[in-house]
């Protein structure tokens, strides 16, 4: 077994105030800011245009400057790339186009001797089609022991030309597909809920259980310090696949319980999950990626014998709005509490349109928005947002390129899109090859440094004005939001009350703003556009905009973010 983190003591330059804490002494997870690598387009070592496992090696020490704890890498495994690698072939191989498991190996350690940890996604939902299972099952037919482990149906109708029953794709389209038998006739219809290139697995199926768990054995061995899991809502399909009677599925979605999403049965399975977990040393964790209704039914994933986190999905899908967001907050928190376990906060991930642009736009246009809108405007609030987000109890989710203020590239020419959904029209995504443009380091001349080399390939374009964005171009300007990032997460960690700290106590503030007190730390959020005056409530410690101190009193300016001591 490679050595974990927790193994031994963390390096010295990372023992801080914020270690010693209450989150820290009481699991790692708590209040970690965990950034997320999307690995196609982080970093490209070999000048294929692709971002890889060295690449991202790399930039490491990039990652441990920031401030971030840990590391969740979108999955790298040996995949036919149908869905940017959430179609996985084989679950213990790297893909070549991002390296070698000897690469991955020297990525988990190189982190650890940064100080950082590794958490890697896993996609137990479904497998490719092209996975040995799949293949298997469709090449020996509808006798095959191996068909159990997926979901076959026989169609309606009849010659079975109907899909078995109503359920849609979340891409678009119906969830079912039907084959072809070994001799060529028509055969049965399998599930997909996602793409037709990613069947869903029968959880019901014992060899399907037992495969997980010795995958999570196969990384937790090679020193990765959790899981990102990937539909973690979505294994347990109701018995009997039932109809789902008609309405429109899409809306239905994340509002409803669903007979093939948050069914009840999914607990169990990370129950035994969690029970592995806790076998390894070091604080191993299970991230849930669970849509559900509410906050409350989230709850129900981080109870005390499941996962230790799942995102906050609720959050991510609120407005830059005072009473929407001191709304979400606490009702957070109040389904937080009586699990024990942190509340999470992301406002990006590379399935929604960036919230630079999500808050450049008109509230209440969704995930995945095809208009730059006020960039300006956007910049601005995604700054404010994120040093609120910052300051929340619990643990915070950072997505590549949000640290430099990156935009979503809303005007990608359909030609060089590769999202999935965008093809299967009607689905409830589509979009999202804007927010996964690989990432600009340095230089003027595209790839920014994403690539080895100058006017080198990258698999979707960058923008002309992201010279402007780069790493380089932002490092030591005090201004830049690159800066803000690195600056928040240092005030974050030397800050006791931050984190996991202390809770929540509400202050009175005029109407459009939020102000909160932590112990000895403030933080006021104005979310109007007007400047509003306030009584200033300590020292300025960091400011998303430009506030202004004067005498006893503070101008927070429009759509900004301050930080206090007081
Ligand atoms: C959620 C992932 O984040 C997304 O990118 C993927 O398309 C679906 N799950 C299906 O795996």
């Amino acid at each position: 077994m490679t050595q974990n983190l927790a193994d031994t003591s963390r390096p010295a330059a990372d023992a801080t105030a914020h270690e010693a804490g209450t989150g820290a002494s009481r699991g790692w997870w708590r209040d970690a800011v965990i950034y997320q690598v999307y690995p196609r387009s982080f970093a490209d070592s070999n000048g294929d245009g692709m971002g890889d496992l060295p690449g991202i090696r790399s930039r490491l020490p990039y990652l441990r400057d920031l401030g971030v704890d840990a590391v969740w890498l979108s999955p790298f495994y040996a995949s036919p790339q149908a869905d940017a690698g959430y179609d996985v072939a084989d679950y213990r191989a790297v893909d070549p186009m991002f390296g070698t498991l000897l690469d991955a190996d020297g990525l988990i350690r190189d982190a650890h001797a940064l100080g950082l940890r590794i958490i890697v996604d896993l996609v137990p939902n479904h497998s490719s089609d092209q996975h040995e299972w799949f293949q298997r099952a469709l090449r020996e037919g509808p006798a095959s022991p191996l068909r159990d482990r997926y979901h076959f149906r026989p169609g309606k109708g009849e010659n079975g030309e109907l899909p078995p029953n109503d359920w849609e794709s979340i891409f678009g389209g119906p969830a079912w597909t039907r084959t072809a038998n070994p001799d060529g006739t028509l055969g049965d219809w399998y599930l997909h809920l996602f793409a037709p290139e990613q069947p869903d697995f029968n959880w019901e199926n014992p060899a399907v259980a037992d495969e997980f768990r010795s995958i999570l054995r196969f990384w937790l061995d090679m020193g990765v310090d959790g899981f990102r899991i990937d539909v973690a809502h979505g294994l347990v399909k109701a018995p009997g696949l039932p109809d789902l009677g008609g309405g429109d599925q899409l809306k239905l979605l994340g509002n409803d319980v669903m007979p093939f999403f948050d069914q009840d049965g999914v607990h169990e399975i990370y129950r035994s999950w969690r029970r592995i977990l806790d076998e390894y040393p070091g604080q191993r964790i299970g991230v849930a990626e669970a849509w559900t209704p509410t906050v409350q039914r989230t709850a129900n994933y981080v109870r005390p014998d499941e996962l230790h986190q799942a995102f906050n999905f609720q959050y991510l899908g609120t407005s830059w709005d005072a009473a929407e967001l001191r709304g979400v907050i606490d009702l957070s928190l109040d389904s937080m509490r009586p699990v024990d376990a942190p509340t999470t906060w992301v406002l990006s991930n590379h399935d929604v349109t960036r919230h630079a642009t999500r808050f450049a736009n008109e509230p209440g246009l969704g995930t995945q928005i095809r208009t730059p809108g006020d960039r300006a405007l956007g910049l601005r609030r995604a700054r404010a947002a994120t040093l609120l987000m910052l300051a929340l109890p619990g643990s915070a989710y950072v997505y590549q390129g949000e640290e430099l203020g990156l935009p979503d590239v809303t005007d990608l020419p359909d030609e060089v899109r590769q999202d999935p959904s965008f093809f299967r029209q009607a689905g409830q995504d589509g979009y999202r090859d804007g927010c996964r443009v690989p990432i600009p380091w340095s230089g003027t001349e595209a790839p920014y440094g994403f690539g080895p080399v100058a006017g080198g390939p990258s698999w979707l374009p960058q923008p002309a004005e992201w010279a402007q964005l780069s790493v380089e171009a932002q490092t030591g300007d005090p201004t830049s939001t690159l800066e803000l990032y690195r600056s928040a997460l240092a005030v974050r960690r030397a800050q006791a009350d931050l984190g996991a700290g202390t809770g929540v106590e509400w202050l009175d503030s005029p109407e459009g703003t939020l102000v909160f007190r932590r112990g000895s730390f403030v933080c006021t959020v104005n979310t109007t556009a007007e400047p509003v005056r306030i009584p200033a409530p300590g020292r300025l410690l960091l400011s998303s905009a430009d506030a202004v101190v004067d005498g006893g009193e503070t101008v927070l300016a429009p759509d900004s973010t301050d930080w206090w001591a007081v």
